[in-house]
């Protein structure tokens, strides 16, 4: 837990007035410089040290480079407590603000990683490249549509096994959806690839099954949105609530249930034979109803609750890259449960059409979106669990 802040405004308070206070330069050089700097406050102050597995990191250097600032804010779980805590934030003429700083910062790692080069303008025009994205994959199922039959099979009603591909050939729906999902992956995973070898340095040293099986219990646990034992973090507001928590973890573990319903689905189709549309009561339905009523509830929450949150501490770039994620999270699960349940009405050719457009969307923002982050903070947990053995085992 955090030690005693009015020793620490005595003890260390002079020592901190004669660092100098950096002017806010948005360029990202000096942007970087200042944040080295708050850092090095911070080293000095070490109030918030029990909040969370930033502030011990920090501590294990003397100095940041680059790299190590990227690896911090990836590692931030954007609780914001320190902000709150900080006897140096705004109005201090020090303007001490790590997680706004790191939300910059993390946002810059994504763009900064991402492959192609030419790709990365588009992580400023995130509401529009998705919009696009969507509506190309709207109108190149229905060219797909009219070209491989009649368009009229659109607006048709269509029952019984094989439905869906009665509309949309199976071809269609699933050789494009692979190709891109593929893309998207592949471009996020060589971006993590540079990340980590500029963070962390030769990616071997990186892979150690004690750190990765660590940090998947911190993610399942979302071990750092609690406020180091505070029983919650202090977003929206600085009231301590477990609200983020629990709605990420509906849309994570809904997300999850997704994924294995889509597995399911594949094998019973490509291996068993058994072709879609599946009963309300088997386990592709139900697990995708339940994922899919879970990312709802918990996207909506996180929505209502980032309308009401501070923007003190935050960075608005950063905030409008996860609007649009959460968006986009909210309209594949809408359009999907709507499919469901009209599956059975001459309106499936159209909603299909429009269900399989959202997903390219979410697809879009795997490597160029908010989606990105499950690696990279993965990533950074990765890090920081083989840096606390190795503190260990040097008896630090
Ligand atoms: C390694 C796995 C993951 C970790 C450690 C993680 C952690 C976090 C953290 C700390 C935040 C809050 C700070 C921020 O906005 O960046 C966040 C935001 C978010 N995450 Fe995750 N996440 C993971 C995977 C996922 C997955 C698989 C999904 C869903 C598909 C997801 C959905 C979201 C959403 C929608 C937000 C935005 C929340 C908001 O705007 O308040 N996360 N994640
Ligand atoms: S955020 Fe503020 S209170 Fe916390 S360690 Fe840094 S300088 Fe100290
Ligand atoms: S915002 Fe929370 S997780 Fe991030 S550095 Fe501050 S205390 Fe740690």
């Amino acid at each position: 837990m955090p030690g005693d802040r009015k020793s620490i405004e005595g003890g260390r308070r002079a020592d901190l007035t004669s660092a100098s206070s950096t002017a806010v330069d948005t360029s990202t050089s000096g942007f970087m410089k200042n944040v080295t700097w708050q850092l090095e406050v911070c080293n000095a102050c070490r109030y918030c040290e029990g909040y969370c597995a930033v502030f011990p990191a920090l501590e294990r250097r003397r100095s940041c480079s680059p790299g190590d600032i990227q690896y911090l804010a990836n590692l931030c779980f954007d609780c914001r407590a320190c902000f709150y805590a900080c006897m140096y934030a705004p109005p201090h003429e020090f303007g001490v603000n790590i997680p706004q700083a790191f939300a910059r910062v993390r946002r810059e790692s994504y763009e900064q990683y991402s492959m192609p080069a030419a790709a990365r303008r588009l992580f400023g025009r995130q509401g529009r490249a998705a919009t696009v994205t969507m509506i190309g994959a709207g109108l190149f199922f229905l060219a797909g549509v009219a070209l491989t039959g009649d368009i009229r099979r659109l607006l048709g009603l269509q029952l019984g096994e094989g439905a869906f591909y009665r509309v949309v050939p199976y071809a269609l729906m699933f050789l494009p959806a692979l190709i891109f999902s593929l893309a998207a992956l592949g471009a996020l995973v060589s971006g993590v690839v540079r990340f980590v070898g500029r963070t962390h340095g030769r990616p071997r040293d990186f892979v150690s099954l004690s750190a990765l099986r660590e940090a998947a219990e911190d993610t399942f646990a979302l071990r750092y949105l609690r406020g180091g034992g505070a029983g919650g973090c202090t977003y929206p507001e600085e009231k301590v609530s477990l609200a983020r928590a629990v709605f990420h973890q509906m849309v994570m573990y809904g997300f999850l249930e997704a994924l294995l319903s889509t597995i399911i689905a594949f094998i019973q189709q490509d291996i068993l034979g058994w072709l879609p549309p599946y009963p309300l009561l088997s386990w592709p339905v139900v697990l995708g109803t339940i994922g899919g009523v879970a990312m709802i509830v918990g996207s909506a929450g996180l929505i209502t609750l980032k309308v009401r949150s501070d923007r003190a501490p935050a960075d608005q770039r950063a905030i409008e890259m996860d609007y649009v994620f959460l968006v986009l999270i909210l309209l594949v699960n809408a359009s999907g449960l709507l499919l469901l349940a009209l599956r059975e009405t001459a309106l499936m050719g159209v909603l299909l059409i429009v269900h399989l457009a959202t997903v390219f969307g979410l697809f879009f923002s795997i490597a160029y979106g908010k989606f990105a982050h499950f690696l990279y903070r993965y990533a950074a947990l990765v890090q920081n669990r083989i840096e606390l053995s190795r503190a260990n085992s040097d008896g630090r």
